[in-house]
């Protein structure tokens, strides 16, 4: 074997890093920047450097994304290439302009005021449940037009994020999560259907079903039915699992930072004076934002990217052969001492500059490259409203002390988190 044709060295096995793969990440990643994991088919790969990230995001050359969950993405955005995705990608992006997501954020300034009024003094909390909730009806009012059941919505999809979970973590699926996972994804696929004629009849308008239905299959993206379906279920997914998670971990973190707290509380009383977060308010809750940044790093949602090699590839030195898995681990590099100095304190000032010598992807928990997050920005209005428009009418007081966390599509924790909300007087 040549040089160019060096495997990476080997660490352990797949087995061993599905035991524990947060664990087990950590400890490898001690034994070099790029290493294997051997598997019984193909082997899998974590790269955990910065320029390695970049290397892999920006030239793209030989990877493609990994292939587990197409049985729910379809041909939405995120699982497709080339052309097809250049048009797809062309065609959303107008959803999130400025200009859209300005008035996504009056539509969040209405739902977080409202979610604040229901909540009581005193009242305890599941924080992924409360956050589920929210980011679910932001998705359903701003992308889908307001239209849809939303319990129906959120029944399906709790289905869906079920068989996620047992996908990532148990290998083979029980035969109820495989049969409640196809009625979910049956009952999403009428849904939408329903909704796709309701928007033909003329009865809602503005929105993105709508707009994608009226540019249809004439249009570059080829918008069949089946692909407007496709690509409302990778909107949903991907807006409000991740969203939820962020503020799940935010408010977490905040509970137990009095520091933190005091700083964000004194930014909301200056920037707010009172006022329910909006639009208005997104460019100066600049405080808020490190909060949210930083939460970003400990937990971030997107616990590491997946490709899989179409070609033998040249990374870092090394050769990862064509067929093989390649992980990207922002749960790593997120955390590595190398860039991050007291990696596990929770201290958002750390992002109030730039630091010269910490590498640019050591932080990307909207990804990089051309495949980067569309709804970053949206993501962003979001949280940091809803954070801002809680924490100004609450103190948290945490239940939950400590959990685990499971690495399904999304880093989520094993057991509910739960918090008591004190109103602030
Ligand atoms: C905090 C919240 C979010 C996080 C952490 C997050 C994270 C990510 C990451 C890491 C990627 C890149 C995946 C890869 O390269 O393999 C991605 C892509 C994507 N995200 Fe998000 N996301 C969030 C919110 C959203 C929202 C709100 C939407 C839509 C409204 C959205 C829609 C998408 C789509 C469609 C893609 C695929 C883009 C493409 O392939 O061109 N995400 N997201």
């Amino acid at each position: 074997m040549s040089t160019e044709q060096q495997l990476p060295p080997e660490v352990g096995t797949l087995r061993e890093y599905s035991e524990a793969p947060f664990e087990r990440r950590t400890e490898w990643a001690e034994e070099g920047d790029l290493v294997r994991i051997t598997g019984p088919e193909e082997d899998h790969h974590m790269a955990a450097h910065p320029d390695l990230v970049e290397q892999v995001l920006f030239e793209e050359d030989g990877f493609v994304k990994f292939e587990g969950y197409n049985s729910v993405f379809g041909q939405g955005m995120v699982t497709v290439y080339g052309d097809q995705w250049r048009a797809q990608r062309g065609t959303i992006q107008p959803a999130f302009q400025p200009g859209k997501i300005r008035s996504y954020a009056e539509t969040i300034r209405d739902i977080v005021a409202d979610t604040v009024t229901d909540i009581g003094d005193g009242d305890v909390i599941d924080l992924r449940e409360l956050f589920t909730d929210l980011t679910m009806e932001v998705m359903l009012e701003t992308l889908f037009g307001g239209s849809g059941n939303k319990a129906e919505i959120s029944a399906a999809a709790g289905r869906i994020t079920e068989w996620f979970l047992e996908t990532a973590t148990a290998g083979e699926v029980p035969t109820s999560v495989q049969s409640d996972f196809e009625r979910g994804m049956d009952e999403l696929t009428e849904m939408i259907h329903g909704m796709i004629e309701e928007r033909r009849g003329g009865d809602v308008d503005g929105d993105l079903l709508s707009m994608l239905v009226s540019i249809g299959a004439a249009g570059e993206a080829d918008y069949t039915d089946d692909r407007i379906r496709d690509e409302m279920i990778t909107m949903l997914f991907g807006a409000h699992e991740t969203t939820a998670l962020t503020l799940t971990y935010t408010l977490y973190l905040l509970a137990d930072a009095p520091d933190v707290g005091q700083t964000l509380r004194e930014e909301l009383q200056t920037v707010l004076d009172g006022a329910d977060p909006g639009p208005e308010h997104l460019d100066e809750l600049v405080y808020t934002e490190q909060v949210v940044d930083e939460a970003l790093r400990l937990y971030c949602p997107a616990h590491s990217l997946f490709r899989e090699a179409t070609e033998d590839v040249q990374l870092g030195g090394y050769t990862i052969p064509e067929g093989d898995v390649l992980y990207l681990p922002q749960w790593v590099i997120h955390r590595d001492e190398r860039w991050w100095d007291e990696p596990t304190t929770f201290r958002p000032e750390r992002f109030a500059e730039d630091d010269p010598d910490r590498p640019s992807f050591a932080f990307f928990p909207f990804g990089a490259g051309p495949r980067r997050c569309i709804g970053e920005s949206f993501a962003r209005a979001e949280a940091k409203l809803a954070l801002a428009g809680l924490a100004d009418a609450f103190e948290f007081e945490r239940l939950t002390e400590t959990f685990d966390m499971h690495a399904s599509l999304t880093a989520v924790p094993d057991r509910p988190i739960e918090m008591r909300f004190h109103e602030r007087t």
